[in-house]
């Protein structure tokens, strides 16, 4: 019985399988498409909100060595995905991979793991997407009440000057060393996030009717983001304040992962999230040129050029206001806020620039889940109805509704902390199976050809999947149940549905 849960699907399956795709997919893509796609699915909430959050709870400005110790482990895992992704040169994700070479159990694993990367991280970048849209609003007088512009139950307290904020204790801390009394300040307890619900419905309702992103108006969006972060570095220099970045690492408070090494750690957990995206790079095998040289091209030069511009964002928005302060849901706009009033033409430019690649990581991750939905449906490990194609507009249309149905309720109701801790636990957890995997593989099957090699096997990716863990054991305990309770459910399904209508299973009359 142990033995049938590693069953694998078979290379010469999927490879046919992927002839007989009718999809269309050009083989187009060079190694810069692939590098810009990486881009413009990494660049969003990461940078855009958490690194804020992550420096005023957890780091400090030592916020940028969590950036360093992330990218590195990203690096690792991203040259395993590099190395799965020229093996198996066909769109697919974590799970195809795992079902060709690791059996079926560790593929659902991997497949119900990627649910909290893809269709959670859709509902944690909205939240940033809505923080970013009600500033950009107010910037026009126009104000969505603050009551449904945050998670169910966020209590919000009124700051002067700063404006409405998420009341945390290391906020409260922070405030009665000011002299202010938290009390007297206004407060609210949030109803919903409208704005996060309402660009999911939308994005869902386009990819629906059949919206795609093609690579040149992916090249466009990155361009802005890119375009835009690069200024923002280059004028947030001369607003840098050194007394801001001391002490750069602020003392432990005494409870581990609040500043000190361990928050550091903590913080490295949590940006994490800035990095998930370069395995929708390895998802475009099949649209490659020549996906054996230019996978890697895309995976590491998107890692690389994202964790160059992580790093300077993150050294010059800790510079220009106090970390302290930037537990907010639009942080750079805090940063260009405090520039003063003479680069208030900034403000709009940022906001643009956020909502627009915001906009474009929510719907690259709501495109991908159904994809994952689909792949599994059509493995029997899911019902049918994920793998309902719209006669019409042929879309996965129910997979896509129930993906975003799902995300709508979770952007709607839940914190970003909450969501974004939830993505890079689950994500830092599909990396370590994927790094692991290579060295297993490496013993097991040594003679798939790999036009891609990992180098320096089994250092590389046992230091992957060892990063990962480590951040991994950063993350907060609740962090921990919820993906204790969500990979049993999981098990649940698997075993009471899943085993028992898998269509490999079934031809091998098990
Ligand atoms: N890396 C993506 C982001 O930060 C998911 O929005």
């Amino acid at each position: 019985m142990s033995k049938d849960l590693f069953l694998t699907k078979s290379l010469t399956d999927l490879l046919q399988e992927a002839k007989e795709n009718k999809t269309g997919l050009k083989k187009t893509l060079t190694g810069l498409n692939l590098t810009t796609l990486g881009i413009g699915a990494i660049i969003g909430a990461g940078i855009f909100v958490l690194t804020g959050q992550a420096a005023a709870q957890y780091a400090g400005p030592a916020i940028v060595i969590s950036f360093i110790i992330s990218g590195i482990a990203c690096a690792f895992a991203g040259l395993c995905y590099a190395e799965f992704a020229s093996m198996i040169p066909i769109s697919g994700s974590a799970y195809t991979y795992s079902y060709a070479t690791l059996g079926e159990f560790l593929a659902w694993i991997i497949g119900w793991d990627l649910i909290l990367e893809y269709l959670f991280a859709a509902s944690t970048v909205s939240v940033g997407w809505s923080g970013y849209m009600v500033s950009f609003l107010k910037d026009f007088g126009i104000n969505i009440p603050t009551a449904f512009t945050a998670a169910s139950g966020t209590v919000l307290v009124e700051i002067p000057k700063l404006g409405w904020q998420q009341l945390t204790d290391t906020l409260a801390i922070s405030l009665t060393k000011q002299g202010i009394n938290v009390d007297l300040l206004p407060h609210i307890t949030a109803i919903v996030n409208l704005p996060a619900m309402f660009i999911i419905a939308l994005l869902t309702l386009l990819l629906v009717i059949g919206i795609r992103e093609s690579a040149n108006f992916n090249n466009i969006m990155v361009i802005v983001k890119v375009a835009v972060i690069i200024l923002f570095i280059a004028i947030g220099f001369a607003f840098v304040l050194s007394d801001n970045w001391t002490p750069f690492i602020p003392k432990n408070t005494g409870e581990w992962g609040h500043f000190g090494w361990s928050g550091i750690l903590r913080g490295a957990g949590v940006i994490f999230f800035a990095y998930i995206g370069f395995d929708a790079v390895s998802t475009a095998a099949q649209e490659a040129k020549n996906p054996q040289r230019d996978m890697p091209i895309g995976i590491l030069g998107s890692l690389s050029v994202s964790t160059i511009l992580y790093i300077l964002v993150a050294i010059v928005l800790t510079g220009i206001v106090s970390y302290t302060t930037l537990n907010v849901a639009d942080p750079v706009a805090v940063g260009v806020d405090a520039m003063g009033k003479g680069m208030f033409w900034l403000r709009p430019i940022v906001k643009i620039a956020a909502i627009a690649g915001l906009s474009s990581v929510i719907l690259v991750m709501l495109m991908g889940q159904p994809r994952i939905f689909f792949s599994m449906s059509n493995d029997g490990l899911l019902p049918p109805v994920f793998s309902k194609v719209h006669p019409k507009f042929k879309t996965p249309y129910v997979s896509t509704l129930l993906t975003g149905g799902a995300a709508i309720i979770l952007a709607g109701i839940l914190p970003i902390s909450i969501l974004g801790e939830l993505v890079s636990i689950g994500t830092l957890l599909a990396f370590a199976i994927v790094c692991v995997s290579i060295v297993v593989l490496r013993k097991t099957r040594p003679d798939i050809p790999r036009p891609f090699r990992t180098p320096f096997v089994p250092w590389v990716p046992l230091l992957g999947a060892l990063i990962c863990l480590i951040q991994m054991a950063a993350l907060p305990l609740d962090t921990w149940l919820r993906l204790v309770v969500w990979m049993a459910v999981g098990f649940l399904i698997y075993f009471s549905y899943s085993i028992h209508h898998s269509k490999q299973r079934k031809n091998h009359k098990l």
